[in-house]
């Protein structure tokens, strides 16, 4: 009686903030199954043409009992996606995990630059990308900019679903003490807790926390998961902290959930 089930909760992003590693976390649950490939079924127009049958024949085999969750984290940032989602299931339960703004928006541009560096093809440097030349400002054109301003984006999906039905993770609290924010998770998928500390080790050389599934059974993120960022001026650091201050302040108030976030 194994069967595809559509996904009751999407990890709609945001894209460096953690995604792959709460998707796995979460998936040393036993009701939860996770799909492992990133879908962009919702952010894709040629794939979401393809219609939800070819959506769900995507998805993992699970049990009726279990939950499937999906993660593709561009869907946080896509304009036609939260309409999209609400037609498929208007219930669906929303995950946004989420990290201190500049620090993710570095962790996006090393991404990128491995990506360039990959292909033997030079790039600019992340100060000359975040810092418009002309005006000495944040460069808002920037697409790592724009991604974690994280208010802006959240406010379309709010035209769509009520705030109750996201819940938001704390990406450096899941680096540094994962336990705690997947209980969280837990509660807000109302799943019986099942995830204990059993399940993660800290792996000094990998730096993080790694997942045991059993006794047998255990794995850590891949390396291109843990990227050392390069150094980058603290004047532009300050500079992007004081731009993402009234943003995050309104995302707090939003979301009800408050960081220390400079
Ligand atoms: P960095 O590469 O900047 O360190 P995503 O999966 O959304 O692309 O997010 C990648 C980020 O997940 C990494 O960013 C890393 O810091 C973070 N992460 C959180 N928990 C992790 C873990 N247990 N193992 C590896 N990376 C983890």
């Amino acid at each position: 009686n194994l069967v595809q089930q559509l996904p009751r909760a999407i990890i709609i992003g945001v894209r460096k903030g953690g995604t792959r590693a709460l998707l796995e976390m979460l998936n040393l649950h036993p009701a939860v199954v996770k799909a492992s490939q990133e879908i962009h079924f919702f952010d894709n127009d040629e794939n979401y043409a393809k219609g939800i049958e070819w959506y769900r024949k995507k998805m993992p085999f699970s049990y009726p009992h279990q939950i499937t969750i999906e993660k593709s984290p561009a869907y946080f940032i896509t304009e036609e996606v939260p309409e999209r989602i609400y037609k498929m299931n208007s219930s669906i339960k929303l995950l946004i995990i989420v990290r201190e703004p500049t620090t993710r928006a570095i962790s996006d541009y090393t991404q990128v630059l491995e990506g360039k560096e990959r292909k033997n093809k030079t790039y600019y440097k992340f100060e000359k990308l975040a810092i418009d030349a002309n005006t000495c400002e944040v460069n808002t054109k920037y697409k790592a900019v724009r991604t974690s301003i994280y208010t802006k984006h959240l406010e379309r999906w709010l035209k769509y679903f009520p705030i109750e039905q996201f819940h938001i993770v704390d990406g450096d609290r899941l680096i540094t003490e994962p336990l705690p924010e997947l209980q969280l998770v837990e509660q807000f998928l109302n799943l019986p807790p099942r995830i204990s500390q059993y399940n993660l080790y800290f792996n000094a050389t990998r730096g993080f926390y790694c997942l045991r599934f059993n006794i047998v059974f255990n794995k850590c993120l891949a390396g291109s998961k843990g990227r050392i960022h390069p150094e980058v001026d603290s004047s532009v650091i300050t500079k992007l902290r004081k731009f993402f201050h009234p943003f995050n302040q309104k995302f707090y108030q939003i979301t009800g959930r408050t960081f220390n976030w400079p």
